[in-house]
């Protein structure tokens, strides 16, 4: 909804549908980001989008993703306003707009950038955690033996313990978005246990011709998740980008003696309060920044 402190020239926030990929990934390129182009579609279609149109009729004049994981509890991605419209309050009408939608009870959270950073705290978002991406050549290195359950390429068929270790882990239902995996990602891996089953797994997905996102990233513990990414990294010829955890102990070291450099830092905010659920030290790395 348009609020007071912004210019009454430009219409309403509306919800974008699929049909508005093109004006949406025309708005990541204007702020200098990559066009994912595929997960523009995966968001469009499995969660709710919210522009503006600009009035000077070239496309977007600004955008923020909803993702309704529970009836109290979603994230946010892709807050973005063009350019030439920045600091006139569409930032702030966009995510006041998000927050109404996602419900006044909701726990909200995001990826915060620096220069996303000082608008949320405004409307009273709050840091979490720290977030680093790890980018670069993976260097395959030795595989410990004999740890338990063996690691493989997700079928089909494993989409139901997938989705099933997924929930025990992040607390909530991401089916609407992890269904969309097979067609999204380029690949799955999992950790199948033959004492319990699928344990862990994660995926590897093009965010462009030179790079490779691995997320999500959920195993029992790290050894696990390190078999994970090894795994699926072999497999990949472009860089590897991966999501975590800075201050947590293990994976970071890991993946940087593995090739892997710190490259952009992004904050962890939550809006509302933190309400503990699932088993959030399974929870390695995001689907995405722009998800969970
Ligand atoms: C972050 C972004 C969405 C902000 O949108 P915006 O429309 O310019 O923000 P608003 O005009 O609504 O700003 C609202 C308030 O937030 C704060 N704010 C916004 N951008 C700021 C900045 N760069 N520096 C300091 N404060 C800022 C100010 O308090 C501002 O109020 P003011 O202009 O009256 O001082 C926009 O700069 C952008 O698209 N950046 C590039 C992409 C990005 O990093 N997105 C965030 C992803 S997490």
């Amino acid at each position: 909804m348009p609020t007071e402190s912004r210019d009454d020239a430009f219409p309403p926030v509306r919800l974008l549908s699929p049909a508005d990929l093109d004006l949406c990934v025309a708005l990541s390129i204007d702020r200098g980001w990559l066009p994912e182009k595929a997960k523009w579609s995966l968001l469009l279609a499995g969660s709710q989008t919210f522009g503006i149109d600009a009035p000077d009729g070239r496309g977007l004049a600004g955008a923020v993703v909803l993702t309704r994981w529970a009836a109290d509890y979603a994230s946010v991605g892709m807050m973005l306003v063009a350019s030439r419209y920045q600091r006139r309050g569409l930032g702030k009408a966009l995510m006041e707009h998000l927050l109404a939608a996602a419900g006044a009870g909701a726990t909200v959270t995001l990826f915060a950038t620096d220069m996303g950073r000082p608008l949320y705290e405004k409307l009273g978002f709050k840091p979490v955690r720290r977030n680093v991406s790890f980018v670069g050549k993976f260097k395959p290195g030795r595989v410990p033996a004999a740890l338990p359950g063996t690691v493989r390429t997700a079928t089909a068929a494993d989409l139901p313990a997938i989705l099933e270790a997924d929930r025990a882990a992040f607390g909530a239902d991401r089916g609407h978005i992890l269904g969309r995996l097979p067609g999204f990602a380029d690949r799955i891996a999992i950790l199948d246990d033959p004492a319990h089953g699928i344990t862990g797994y994660a995926a590897a997905w093009r965010n462009h011709v030179t790079s490779t996102v691995i997320g999500p990233l959920v195993a029992a513990d790290q050894e696990a998740a390190k078999r994970l990414v090894a795994h699926l990294a072999a497999g990949v010829t472009t860089t590897v980008r991966l999501d975590l955890d800075p201050d947590r102990e293990g994976l970071p070291g890991w993946a940087n003696a593995h090739g892997l450099e710190p490259a952009a830092s992004t904050l962890v905010m939550a809006h509302g309060e933190i309400v503990p659920r699932g088993t959030p030290e399974r929870l390695f790395a995001p689907i995405s920044v722009a998800l969970a």
